[in-house]
């Protein structure tokens, strides 16, 4: 598997803990031996996606029956949630996370899945017939972007998503085609990988995307089977939004069990790492631009340690505010990386806690490459 792939939480090595730990150290332990890429999981690339095993082992540790996350993602605590039986809300700022979960945690039906393998098998069979045919193709898109694929790909991009969009099906069929297409868009590009905007030469012959596309579709197909197979619970609900704004989004409900994996300051930037695929899918991504914490483009801003401060603080008191009063939050975050120097997530967060009505109870730390460490921390109300 591609470094890109992996979630950061596959590295193996010794386990710290402090405080009450043993479902946090389980969870570790369990995402260290376990495959991360069953049911749906490993369907699309997502920066810092989280090992569904940890998702699992808290999930039955905590015997909560509805979770929230605020910051889903791909949806992997959301499939995990609708495998044990349990409700869930997942909230994001990014339009490609919110569609990704949402195909992700799905279960359609075998005739639904039919449907979409004949339709997949079609727009391939005219995206190929325009490749042989030397269809002429303009691409309309910002000249930085386009620069991602060699010509000849661009185009045959450019004639897949000519065919997705004439496809005469229901709109979730369309959503997930529109996520197989989405998926090959770095591994048939020039860009160096998932989380490095530079370009590097690669070869991509021709008929390959078209190949690849096809290719995700049949397995995104067996992959709902095996979730059909595995799922007990309803579909996740979905929310587009900011994280901070949580209680307003989540419309008076509460949950027992908060558990997310929040951005890694300074590591990531998910509007740079999906630009390409924002411009291609015509998403809207101006409010993540605008409102994505944690974000690498903001890390060597000279308030930068000041205002991860201020956005972690705001981010538990989100949180805190749709917690059920015996519930528990439990995070998975790694250590920020500010003005090239670490800020250690179990110290931030136990100074910051208090201002959100929260005590940290346990911590259980992995160190990661790079020197900095990955840990799972669990929060409650301080009051309680
Ligand atoms: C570490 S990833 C979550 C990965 C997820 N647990 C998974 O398994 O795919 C962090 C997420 O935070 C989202 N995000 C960043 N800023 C946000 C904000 N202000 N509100 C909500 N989501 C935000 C990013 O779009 C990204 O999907």
């Amino acid at each position: 598997m591609s470094a890109d792939k992996r979630p950061l939480s596959q590295i193996r090595g010794p386990i710290r803990t402090e405080g009450e730990a043993d479902a946090l150290r389980a969870a570790w332990e369990a995402a260290s031996r376990e495959e991360p890429d069953t049911l749906t999981h490993g369907f699309h690339p997502w920066p810092a996606r989280m090992h569904p095993a940890i998702a699992r082992v808290i999930l039955e540790r905590s015997g909560a029956e509805a979770l929230i996350d605020p910051f889903c993602g791909a949806g992997t605590t959301l499939i995990e949630a609708r495998v044990r039986g349990a409700r869930s809300l997942g909230v994001d700022l990014s339009p490609l996370a919110i569609r990704l979960a949402r195909v992700k945690a799905s279960v359609p039906s075998r005739a639904s899945r039919a449907a979409f393998l004949e339709a997949a098998h079609a727009v391939a069979a005219a995206s190929e017939a325009r490749v042989r045919g030397r269809v002429p193709m303009t691409v309309a898109l910002p000249p930085p972007i386009r620069a991602r694929w060699d010509m000849h790909v661009l185009k045959e991009l450019g004639g897949l998503r000519e065919e997705l969009r004439a496809l005469d099906a229901p709109d979730a069929l369309r959503e997930a085609l529109l996520l197989a297409f989405s998926s090959i868009l770095t591994k048939v590009g020039r860009q160096r990988s998932e989380t490095e905007e530079e370009i590097a030469p690669r070869r991509v012959r021709k008929g390959l995307a078209t190949e690849i596309f096809l290719r995700k579709a049949v397995e995104l197909e067996r992959r709902w089977g095996e979730l059909a197979a595995a799922a007990r619970g309803p579909a996740p609900e979905l929310v587009e939004g900011d994280a901070r704004r949580l209680p307003e989004l989540a419309r008076g409900r509460r949950a027992p069990l908060i558990l997310t994996s929040p951005p890694y300051g300074g590591t990531y930037d998910y509007a740079a790492h999906h630009a390409h695929r924002m411009a291609w899918l015509e998403l809207d991504d101006r409010a993540l631009r605008r409102g994505e914490l944690g974000a690498r483009r903001h890390a060597s801003a000279p308030d930068a340690r000041a205002r991860w401060d201020r956005d972690v603080v705001a981010m538990l008191r989100a949180m805190a505010a749709v917690l059920e009063p015996s519930g528990a939050i439990v995070l998975v975050m790694g250590d920020a990386s500010l003005g090239g120097e670490p800020v250690p997530v179990p110290a931030q967060l136990a100074r910051l806690a208090p201002q959100a009505g929260l005590a940290v109870r346990g911590v259980a730390s992995q160190a990661r490459h790079g020197g900095r460490d990955e840990h799972l921390v669990r929060l409650h109300l301080a009051a309680r």
